[in-house]
């Protein structure tokens, strides 16, 4: 299989937005991410339900919501009719993540769990039936542009072996600090989605940064 790669527009120009999600409309890029902040699970707020109902006024690729929100259960309608394709909560910022993920599948959107970089991936040991796309966070979430905390690999590898011993076909993403120079490792460990923020957004030629890394990755040593 070949990887996917998320932009997340947290790092786009917002004074460009439609003129950036063209580029991302015209890309090799899979998804569009959206990162969702409220100030409380994360320590910054960005943006919510009104600009990804604009995104998606003009999106041609399925938007992949990030929610860094407490509650998240209490917004999941108000995202889907906003256009949402993909809902991804925090293990962390759920209570009832069994019946929070139930939630997204019932209204016929892929679910997803996010784990914290510090969180570990046993916690989902029960629930990955329920779960489409497991996130892992290789960065403390809350800004774009941080530096990849290498200790995740052993998390992806783990994650890898969970989900092949349940036999769920569920996605490995992981997200912050994703570049051109780790995306090959990250794929080769076996990550299924790639998100990247800085390495699209902040080159001044985005569409070629998504084709560099969309490059496909070589297998052998
Ligand atoms: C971090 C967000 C990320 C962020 C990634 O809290 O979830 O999606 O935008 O940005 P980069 O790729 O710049 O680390
Ligand atoms: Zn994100």
């Amino acid at each position: 299989m070949t990887h996917l790669l998320a932009p997340s527009i947290l790092a786009a120009d917002f004074t460009q937005l439609g003129n950036e999600i063209e580029r991302v409309n015209r890309s090799e890029a899979d998804w569009i991410h959206c990162d969702v902040m409220d100030g409380r699970f994360v320590p910054n707020i960005s943006f919510g339900i009104p600009v990804i109902t604009a995104v998606k006024k003009i999106a041609r690729k399925p938007l992949d919501v990030h929610l860094m929100i407490v509650e998240p259960e209490k917004y999941l309608r108000a995202f889907h009719k906003a256009g949402a394709d993909r809902i991804t909560v925090h293990q962390e910022a759920v209570m009832h993540l069994d019946r929070t993920l139930h939630a997204i599948r019932e209204m016929g959107l892929k679910s997803g769990v996010a784990l914290n970089p510090a969180t570990p991936v046993e916690t989902l040991k029960h629930i990955l039936p329920l779960a489409d796309l497991v996130l892992l966070m290789t960065v403390n979430p809350g800004f774009g542009g941080q530096s990849f905390i290498p200790y995740v690999y052993d998390k992806i590898f783990q994650l890898k072996t969970l989900i092949r011993e349940t036999g769920n076909p569920t996605l490995i993403q992981v997200d912050g600090g994703v570049d051109k120079h780790n995306v090959a490792q990250l794929v080769r460990a076996g990550v299924d989605v790639l998100v990247a923020g800085s390495s699209v957004f902040g080159t001044n030629d985005p569409e070629a940064a998504i084709r560099e890394l969309k490059k496909p990755i070589s297998y052998s040593i």
